[in-house]
């Protein structure tokens, strides 16, 4: 059942490629995309003044990533919500307003009552989940499916990617209905995106890399994430991983935002994974990482393998292949998934059931 590997987490890691590549089947073409089960036309698009992204855990780590490139790419203003805090908030929401839920399982009880508060404030639904005839894809009006295959470890890793991807698409989507991209621009994500499972394969490749890296983790208390834009995002994700399987404490900040507090919690005791890709603000980021390393923390550095001068800023550097600023967390959070499982196997948790945690989550 497990494929020969030691754990579903790790059958899970190595799924990627190929979930990747079946997410994305039928649903790219030379222009654009095309989704089966999402019947908005451009009309409807266009009347949306807002998106609000609602979802719990993971699932809204890739939310922020959503956020981000449904901004870019579709200049529609999109908040995120945690599912727990939204129905409470009385969000300011109606029919023309798109709200998203993600949800790996469709049963998460604080998303399937956000989903079902958006319905009752009058705005329109459309739901990114893994599992078709779920509670969350019955009662959306579109959905767009994640075909990760079922997801048995209880960290969430292929779920993850592909919800990633289900912003991707989602984002080119609304960019199309509102007229925002350039063609060149489209053609040029879409030929990337077609790269991604085999780029996510070349990531797997370093796994032993990563695995010795994970060995320096064993007795570690504190580490932070650090990274700004979307790699910041993937930060959150990565931290939640390491939290959940290792019990190591760990924090993801905003890199530019260390220095007003955070900083003096750094010291040669809290290893940093510093996360590097964003082009347009990579000297930025590279600077915050040497104010951390003027603090004495061991770094670990994350870029595209073309930014061969990190490597005189940290103590070690995991290289990317090469892709756009935008897919890149898809291709970032391989190499935290797998350094969050070796380090789990080193300290000898149960890393497909760790400690006071359910795979699905059905009360509030
Ligand atoms: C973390 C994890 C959880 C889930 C969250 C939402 O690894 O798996 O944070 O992402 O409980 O679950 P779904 O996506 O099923 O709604």
């Amino acid at each position: 059942e497990k494929g020969g590997y030691e754990h579903f987490m790790l059958k899970e890691i190595h799924e990627q490629p190929r979930a990747l590549k079946d997410t994305l089947l039928g649903r790219l073409t030379d222009y654009g995309v095309e989704l089966q089960e999402v019947d908005l036309t451009a009309a409807e698009v266009n009347q949306f003044h807002k998106v609000y992204i609602v979802a719990c855990g993971t699932a809204s780590h890739a939310g922020l990533v959503g956020k981000n490139l449904i901004e870019r790419w579709a200049r529609m203003p999109v908040e995120v919500d945690i599912a727990s805090e939204f129905r409470y908030r009385r969000p300011l929401i109606d029919e023309h307003t798109l709200v998203v839920v993600i949800s790996q399982s469709g049963e998460t009880a604080d998303t399937l009552a956000a989903l079902r508060e958006a319905h009752r404030l009058g705005a329109r639904v459309v739901a990114v989940t893994n599992v078709v005839g779920s509670s969350v894809a019955r009662e959306a009006d579109d959905v767009i499916y994640t075909w990760a295959g079922p997801e048995i470890a209880v960290a969430s890793t292929k779920a993850y990617t592909t919800q990633l991807l289900g912003m991707v698409l989602l984002g080119l989507y609304l960019a199309e209905a509102k007229g925002t991209m350039p063609a060149e621009k489209s053609q040029a994500l879409i030929a990337a995106v077609r790269e991604l499972p085999r780029q996510a394969q070349e990531v797997l490749d370093q796994q032993e890399v990563i695995k010795k890296l994970a060995q320096s983790f064993i007795a570690v208390e504190d580490t932070f994430f650090i990274g700004r834009g979307l790699d910041w995002a993937v930060a959150m994700e990565g931290a939640l991983k390491l939290k959940e399987i290792s019990y190591i404490h760990a924090e993801a900040y905003a890199a530019g935002e260390l220095k007003h507090g955070t900083l003096a919690l750094i010291t040669e005791e809290t290893p940093v994974i510093g996360l590097a890709t964003q082009r347009g603000v990579y000297e930025k980021t590279i600077s915050n990482i040497k104010e951390v390393k003027a603090r004495d923390a061991k770094v670990i550095g994350l870029t595209f393998a073309g930014n061969k001068d990190m490597h005189k800023s940290v103590d070690q550097v995991v290289y990317l292949p090469e892709t756009l600023d935008e897919l890149a967390p898809i291709l970032t959070v391989i190499p935290l998934q797998l350094l969050a499982y070796y380090v789990s196997v080193a300290r000898g948790c149960d890393v497909d059931k760790p400690r006071n945690l359910a795979k699905s989550v059905t009360v509030e």
